[in-house]
């Protein structure tokens, strides 16, 4: 029951209206028994000012990002906690009495369910893509330790970016490249493929994945952080080559449960957001 009590936390973007952790916090607010509820802010781009100044005098506890805010929302924050203001993206912001704190969880989130599976530390990772998703894993996989980082990239040039920007912040290896030939090189001693294009997104479900299973092998683990369909067909070619998967809805479930934990202490369990996705997504 909402109560004069209750702690409101949500979601900002555009769009909302398919965002699946409405109700995978609700279930955990009410599974715990905490007094929070969750709900979706529709707030278009070149609004976000006035949303936040709202959000701070409104009393609101915790806010989610997602696509357009991620990167503008830093203008209406206080501080950064580490691994935000390296990526340079938020997507999770606390509010307590005269102070705003941004995290960013995406990360976190994908990291943690590669290592449940497979320790990252020491290890050759190859992520596809250079967007904000390749930004925030790549950050987070060099925080954790990881061996070697190679982005692989349609456009070339964007890898290398990303490249620099992380070898200014560290010295663990990293390289850049263009998707070709040379990426099933590389895959040869990889122990981790990571995608965070969006090829083999619903409603692109059929299109050719971007590595195919001749080119992986039986030691790899792949982590595809298109969730719909759960099955992309990436994680069909590295079940064909013997390969471990990680699904990408593992990253939005434990992007969740930081962002979570930061707002109200408690660590809920993975169980709750895992069955509310698996219904959600059929
Ligand atoms: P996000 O912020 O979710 O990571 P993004 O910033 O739009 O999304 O990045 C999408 C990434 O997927 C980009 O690296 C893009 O490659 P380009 O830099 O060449 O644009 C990559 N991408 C998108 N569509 C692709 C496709 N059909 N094949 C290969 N890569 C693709």
């Amino acid at each position: 029951m909402i109560t004069g009590k209750t702690g409101l936390v949500g979601i900002m973007g555009d769009p909302v209206e398919h965002s699946l952790s409405p109700t995978m916090h609700n279930a955990a607010f009410e599974l715990l028994k905490l007094d929070y509820v969750y709900v979706p802010f529709h707030v278009k781009r070149g609004n976000l000012s006035p949303a936040m100044e709202g959000a701070r005098n409104m009393g609101i506890k915790g806010l989610n990002l997602t696509i357009p805010h991620k990167i503008e929302v830093i203008k209406y924050l206080d501080e950064l906690e580490g691994v935000a203001e390296l990526i340079g993206a938020v997507n999770t912001v606390k509010f307590t009495e005269n102070h705003v704190v941004g995290y960013n969880t995406d990360g976190f989130g994908a990291v943690k369910a590669i290592e449940e599976k497979k320790p990252i530390k020491g290890k050759k990772i190859i992520i596809l893509g250079a967007g904000g998703a390749a930004r925030a894993i790549s950050f987070q996989l060099i925080l954790n330790g990881v061996g070697e980082v190679l982005i692989a990239n349609r456009t070339q040039e964007k890898a290398c970016n990303l490249k620099d920007e992380l070898t200014e912040t560290s010295n663990t290896s990293v390289d850049c490249l263009e998707l070709g030939d040379e990426l099933s090189l590389e895959l040869e001693d990889a122990d981790v493929l990571i995608n965070t294009t969006p090829v083999g997104m619903y409603p692109h479900h059929n299109d050719e994945p971007v590595v195919k299973a001749d080119r992986m092998h039986a030691d790899l683990l792949v982590n595809d952080i298109v969730y719909n369909p759960l099955e992309t067909g990436l994680l069909r070619e590295a079940s064909k080559a013997g390969a471990q998967v990680v699904h990408g809805t593992k990253m939005l479930i434990y992007q969740g449960v930081e962002a979570f934990r930061i707002w109200t202490g408690v660590t809920p369990p993975v169980e709750v957001f895992e069955t509310v996705l698996m219904r959600e997504l059929g």
